[in-house]
């Protein structure tokens, strides 16, 4: 299983959803792939943002080892699931796909809610730890009996 986490710029959301998923599926000895990646291409080989690194941290969760990529269109092939953040990151990775089997994999994280972008907010970044934290064990949890 191959699962990549999206959202704008691959620093704050996405490596939060990337590290929990990766620490949580560990734990539950599942031998799975996770990665993430930015549909903008402004960060680039940078770390996550450290407010990112930060609540990761404190909740047990490294990830510093992480460097942020663009998202492309051979991931499509790469990935069974393509999980975006919000609406937006949907349609800019919907844009993307070359027909029904590639746009099939794209699902929005909560399903029928955005994870919101904690960006201009340090006071969001421990709600959206624990929003795709909660939501990785149910993630999880489906996956396991697919
Ligand atoms: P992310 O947050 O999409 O959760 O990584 C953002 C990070 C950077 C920018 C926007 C959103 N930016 O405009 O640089």
């Amino acid at each position: 299983m191959k699962i990549l986490m999206v959202c704008l710029g691959n620093i704050c959301r996405s490596p939060l959803a990337h590290g929990i998923f990766e620490h949580l599926a560990k734990s539950q000895n599942r031998h799975w792939t996770i990665d993430s990646a930015g549909t903008g291409d402004w960060h680039i080989g940078q770390e996550p943002d450290r407010r990112s690194i930060a609540v990761a941290r404190q909740n047990g969760i490294d990830i510093t080892n992480q460097r942020a990529q663009q998202f492309r269109r051979d991931f499509f092939d790469e990935y069974d699931h393509i999980l975006v953040m919000d609406r937006q990151n949907y349609k800019d990775v919907l844009r993307l796909a070359k027909d029904d089997a590639q746009k099939a994999k794209i699902r929005l994280f909560l399903n029928d809610d955005i994870v919101p972008d904690p960006y201009h907010d340090d006071q969001q970044f421990e709600p959206v730890f624990q929003l795709i934290y909660k939501r990785s064990q149910e993630l999880i949890e489906e996956f396991s009996k697919a």
